[in-house]
């Protein structure tokens, strides 16, 4: 899509916004004022209760639709979702690139119609349908398509988990509402050295069913048209929720149709990953795409060992530091490696972590590694080694079982 096209949708996306009383905030100081200039302090105890209700909830959607009623009250809509103004400019100007050639749309956990609206309002010959639980974001949603002027939109209070959907389209469009257990860690690949997760129907299954995924993907594949297209983008960044959501859409018979594309955003002051948004097409489609189960590259630097002997030591700094998946080959380079301890263990959690110390090449360095992805790498010079050894023992020592448990 040419740059100028891509431009106009942003300015339009922001006009859409501030119409609906969104503005875009720098600092959570400034966001926290508004906050007080809005809510009665009674009302902001009401809002953290519906916020820690929905977190902890176990027993149903109730508290979660009760916090997106409150959150949909008119008057605190433009200070509460201010807050997701990035979101809203990244994820929204995205989807609206693939709008062209939809005739039939569906916005699914659509809330107040925030970008529904907009979607509507970029399509004006296509039919929009929007659909959410929330009685309250449904109609304040009707309220602001009427304001509109949005005659080809309609939205209908619907529990996909729960009621029939009826309809078919050429466009499903699901952001932020497949996989919103955001606490469920996904699935733990195979071994602390590997990243690849083994072909475990049953685990697969335990996790659409636990995090709602399978009962809510499986009504939006039977409403997709044979030649549509779904676009899904959801809290999956880190491989063990992206590689389970990526199986239930290839399930489904759904494969990329462009490459994934990771999307950061600011929510005021904090930087957040998302997993990719996926724009998708069954697999009958003409260039479907792989799925790709490897980790994201991280951008960190590789190990470099003749490098790092010239690097000036620093008080507390160490030679070479990685966090990122890639330490895991950083460290599989490390020349001459001596271990000198290690322990592998399963976590009280069911995670395998392995943590180990040692020496390569003249230099000492400290790994450790665990089933979820964490990867971490330091290398210091020898005259550091007992940082080091601290480190590990701090390592095995803050686990529960202390590392008694040595399965490998
Ligand atoms: C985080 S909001 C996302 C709203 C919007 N899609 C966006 O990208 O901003 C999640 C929405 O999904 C809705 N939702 C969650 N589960 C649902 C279900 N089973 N059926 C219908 N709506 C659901 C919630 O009520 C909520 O409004």
């Amino acid at each position: 899509m040419p740059g100028d096209r891509n431009d106009e949708i942003q300015v339009a996306l922001r006009d859409h916004l501030a119409w609906w009383g969104l503005r875009h905030i720098e600092s959570d100081a400034a966001y926290f004022a508004w906050q007080r200039d809005v809510f009665s302090l009674q009302e902001l105890a009401t809002l953290h209760q519906h916020v820690e209700a929905k977190r902890l909830a176990t027993d149903g959607p109730s508290a979660e639709i009760a916090f997106y009623d409150l959150t949909a009250q008119p008057r605190f809509v433009p200070a509460l979702y201010s807050q997701r103004y990035e979101y809203y400019l990244q994820v929204g100007s995205r989807v609206a690139r693939q709008l062209d050639g939809a005739q039939t749309m569906l916005d699914v956990g659509c809330g107040i119609g925030l970008l529904t609206t907009f979607y509507a309002k970029q399509c004006p010959d296509a039919t929009v349908v929007g659909i959410d639980r929330s009685p309250a974001s449904i109609a304040l949603a009707r309220q602001r398509a009427q304001e509109l002027g949005l005659a080809n939109l309609r939205f209908e209070c619907l529990d996909l988990d729960q009621q029939e959907l009826s309809g078919r389209f050429d466009l499903i469009i699901a952001t932020h509402c497949l996989l919103q257990a955001e606490q469920d860690p996904g699935l733990p690949s195979s071994d602390w050295l590997d990243f690849a997760r083994a072909l475990d129907t049953n685990a697969q299954q335990t996790f659409e069913q636990r995090t709602g995924l399978g009962p809510r993907l499986d009504p939006l594949r039977g409403a997709l048209a044979s030649h549509g297209r779904m676009i899904v983008f959801e809290k999956a960044r880190q491989l063990a929720r992206r590689i389970p959501l990526q199986r239930a859409l290839a399930a489904r018979g759904l494969a990329p149709l462009r490459s994934p594309e990771p999307i950061r955003y600011h929510s005021i002051e904090e930087v957040t990953d998302d997993g990719p948004l996926y724009v998708t097409g069954l697999v009958s489609s003409s260039n479907v795409l792989p799925w790709d189960e490897a980790p994201e590259p991280d951008g960190v630097p590789p190990l470099h060992v003749e490098r790092l002997r010239s690097v000036p030591a620093e008080q507390d700094q160490p030679l070479y530091e990685n966090h990122g998946t890639s330490a895991q080959q950083a460290w599989l380079d490390l020349p001459a490696k001596q271990v000198v301890e290690q322990v592998t263990r399963k976590e009280a959690d069911g995670r395998q972590l392995h943590v180990e110390w040692g020496r390569a090449d003249g230099l000492v360095y400290l790994y450790c590694a665990n089933t979820f992805d964490q990867r971490q790498l330091v290398v210091i010079e020898p005259a550091r080694a007992a940082m080091v050894q601290t480190y590990y023992k701090e390592i095995i020592g803050s686990q529960p079982d202390g590392g008694r448990e040595v399965l490998r």
